[in-house]
């Protein structure tokens, strides 16, 4: 899930690097994208969590919004959809009235999320998933098995990315040789127009790309309808359910981009952190080698550490009270996971990277309530069978360079991780 074209990242304003507690509270702005691609949020939400929990912003490039920083406050308002709506948008700014596509369910409310969710939710029940690990872990082979031992390359676009869309391939049963269309379609349905010109084409190029992908998916809906299969797909899921029938095209567009792009940025970026965060604590690395048993409360601490998505959005939708603030109808309430996910008076230890810990699972990554991620099985076995498969084949996938930062305050990942492999 990464910044849609509504969502161009904003200037920066120069806090990276510059001491948290120097600046007056209410001119930090914890959204700025330079703060995540420098690693220097750290001290102010921090600030934050101890100075204005409830925090306003009232000049952000994007317009004013509050910051809740507190994990108790995060879940309160997570809690309560039908105060803090999911309406029009998960992301601070709000959506360009020139781009119609649809977010999908995850910016819908009540009755109409309920039944979107509903329909695809089924694939990532157990019983399915345990259908398809033989799969995903097949894929995950062939992709370790292809890369260079003793010599630098780039662990993101060798192997995060690489691996991220075999899964999203398996999940949408998409015909193998062409997966790399679902990452070239996410990268497309969320780059800014800058991004565009940036990458040599022009911003009508997103339009073309998203249309093919609706063309190619709307057959794949036709050959899987009335189908019933071994293991079920997304596709499959949606073409049979009767909650679907009718779907205007841009509205399964809409879902399809979420379902790609929800799956794709956040566990590449779990994926990346994972191997950073254990060459960060060499003694995590040792407790893993010492006991592969740990990998899936591993799996679980990295999900926490990396907080692949910093945070999303809700809309008051009536005037409120929280942490002894007056929200008022329709202001922008931003929920950040990353500073939830550090809060000691919750999470013991919370700035210490540790695989063996308790309670592991207490994080706000996949977020809470109605909205839970509907993949975060999903995630979670794809990263699990990721680190048994590469366990089995190196000592150490080393970091040997500075990892490069995405500069976005919504998607917390990396552009590149310079590594080297040693075998086992
Ligand atoms: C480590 C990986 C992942 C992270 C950290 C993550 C995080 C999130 C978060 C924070 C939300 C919003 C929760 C809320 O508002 O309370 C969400 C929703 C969602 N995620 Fe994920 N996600 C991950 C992987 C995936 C995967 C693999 C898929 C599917 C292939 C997926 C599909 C979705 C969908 C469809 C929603 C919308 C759910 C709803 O609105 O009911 N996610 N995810």
């Amino acid at each position: 899930m990464s910044e849609s074209p509504v969502f161009v990242p904003p200037p920066s304003k120069g806090q990276a690097g510059v001491d948290p507690y120097s600046i007056p509270l209410d001119k930090i702005d914890p959204s700025d994208p330079e703060l995540f691609e420098t690693d220097t949020l750290w001290g102010y939400f921090e600030r934050l969590r101890k100075e204005a929990p409830v925090h306003y912003c009232a000049d952000s490039p994007d317009g004013p919004f509050w910051s809740i920083t507190k994990y108790d406050d995060i879940v309160y308002v997570e809690k309560n959809p039908e105060l803090f709506s999911s309406e029009p948008t998960i992301v601070i700014p709000d959506p360009d009235p020139d781009f119609p596509l649809s977010a999908g369910f995850i910016s819908m409310d009540g009755a109409p999320h309920n039944a979107h969710r509903k329909v695809v939710q089924p694939v990532s029940s157990p019983r399915n998933l345990r259908k398809l690990e033989p799969l995903i872990r097949e894929r995950v082979t062939e992709i370790l098995d292809s890369l260079p031992v003793g010599e630098t390359f780039d662990w993101v676009d060798r192997v995060s990315i690489e691996l991220t869309t075999g899964m999203l391939a398996t999940m949408f049963d998409f015909p193998w040789e062409d997966r790399r269309k679902l990452t070239y379609w996410s990268d497309m349905a969320t780059a800014s127009d800058e991004q565009l010109v940036e990458m040599g084409g022009v911003p009508e190029d997103r339009e073309k790309a998203l249309r093919e992908c609706l063309e190619v998916f709307t057959q794949l809906w036709k050959d899987r309808e009335g189908k019933d299969r071994e293991s079920l797909d997304f596709i499959t899921a949606m073409a049979n359910a009767d909650s679907m029938k009718g779907l205007a095209p841009l509205e399964y567009l809409g879902t399809l981009v979420l379902l790609i792009v929800g799956g794709n940025d956040t566990t590449r970026n779990s994926i990346t952190g994972g191997v950073l965060a254990l060459n960060e604590n060499p003694k995590e690395y040792d407790k893993l080698r010492n006991d592969l048993s740990l990998i899936p409360n591993m799996v679980d601490e990295i999900i926490r550490w990396q907080t692949p998505l910093a945070y999303m959005r809700r809309r008051a939708t009536r005037d409120t009270e929280l942490g002894g603030q007056s929200i008022k109808a329709g202001d922008r309430v931003v929920l950040w996971y990353v500073s939830g996910n550090r809060d000691e008076t919750v999470i013991k230890r919370a700035n210490e990277f540790l695989i063996d810990r308790e309670n592991a699972k207490q994080h706000l990554s996949f977020g809470l309530g109605v909205h839970f991620c509907m993949g975060s099985r999903i995630a979670e076995l794809q990263l699990r069978v990721v680190w048994e498969e590469v366990m089995k084949r190196y000592r150490q996938v080393e970091v040997v360079g500075k990892p490069v930062r995405v500069k976005s305050s919504f998607v917390k990942g990396f552009a590149e991780l310079p590594v080297v492999l040693h075998p086992l």
